[in-house]
């Protein structure tokens, strides 16, 4: 798939897949294209060559049909703060068509395990930064999506929620369910994903499991850090800015 905005290539003949059941990663330094791949997947960006695929069905073709299955969070995590938790989680199975009996079900389910019950019917701008977050996985879960696709999930979350972040995402997959997740942190990736894709310049230059770019890492530089930053042609760059750092703090 490619886009541009304009003469910008944000994304360029880029190709992945995510198998069902795992974890899947998009890895790479801000600006990388990450957020316009996941939106051209939600059907929200239209791709100038190319297409996207959500168990078979076309974003651009079949909008409606693709984001069924999906649970999109996407990186700027603005809530309707004037409603309550609980007239957004209406709202939203308004807008998804889903029946009521299982709606509540379902709500009940997530409510109870994110222990969310007393916060239901607060206003949402009352909410915790926490819980904030825990409001917006219940209302992109409440359709029960196959797959959740989730825009740098991590960024400015507290230690707290960022652990119930990653047990949803692991629940989610142990039940069957498959996870794309854009990061720019390397130890999210690392300590989360079953698979990664390293992405820069809109292009993939690395793609493997842990444990695969583990062993490039080591036949060709001595950490993952240093692979990362190799194969996002960092490298150098980075070693310029402690220079002229190590330069600027002796003062
Ligand atoms: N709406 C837009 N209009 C013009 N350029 C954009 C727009 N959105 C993103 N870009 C540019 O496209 C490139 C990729 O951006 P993005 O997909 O947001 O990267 P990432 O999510 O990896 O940080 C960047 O150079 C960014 O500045
Ligand atoms: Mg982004």
């Amino acid at each position: 798939m490619t886009k541009s905005y304009g003469e910008l290539v944000a994304v360029s003949d880029l190709s992945f897949e995510v198998h069902e059941g795992e974890i899947y990663g998009l890895l790479g330094p801000n600006g990388a294209g990450k957020s316009t791949t996941l939106k051209v997947m939600m059907g929200l960006l239209k791709p100038d060559k190319g297409t996207t695929k959500i168990f078979g069905i076309d974003s651009q073709e079949d909008p409606v049909g693709a984001k069924s299955l999906v649970g999109y969070a996407p990186e700027e995590k603005s809530l309707y703060e004037s409603l309550t938790a609980r007239e957004l989680f209406e709202f939203v199975a308004s807008v998804r068509n889903i029946p009521e009996q299982r709606c509540n079900q379902r709500l009940e389910e997530m409510v109870k395990a994110l222990d969310f019950q007393e916060h239901v019917d607060k206003m949402i701008v009352t909410l915790s930064a926490g819980n904030k977050q825990k409001a917006l996985l219940i209302s992109i879960m409440l359709h029960a999506p196959k797959l959740l696709i989730l825009d740098e999930p991590f960024s400015g979350l507290d230690v707290r929620t960022a652990r119930i972040m990653k047990e949803v995402v692991k629940i989610h997959t142990q039940n069957g369910g498959s996870v794309l997740l854009s990061t720019h942190i390397m130890e999210v990736a690392e300590g989360l994903c079953d698979r990664i894709g390293i992405i820069d310049d809109g292009k993939l230059v690395g793609q493997g499991t842990m444990t695969e770019l583990r062993t490039q890492a080591k036949e060709e530089s001595a950490t993952l850090e240093q692979l990362f930053l190799r194969l996002t042609g960092q490298e150098d760059e980075v070693e310029i800015g402690i220079d002229s750092l190590k330069e600027a703090l002796q003062e």
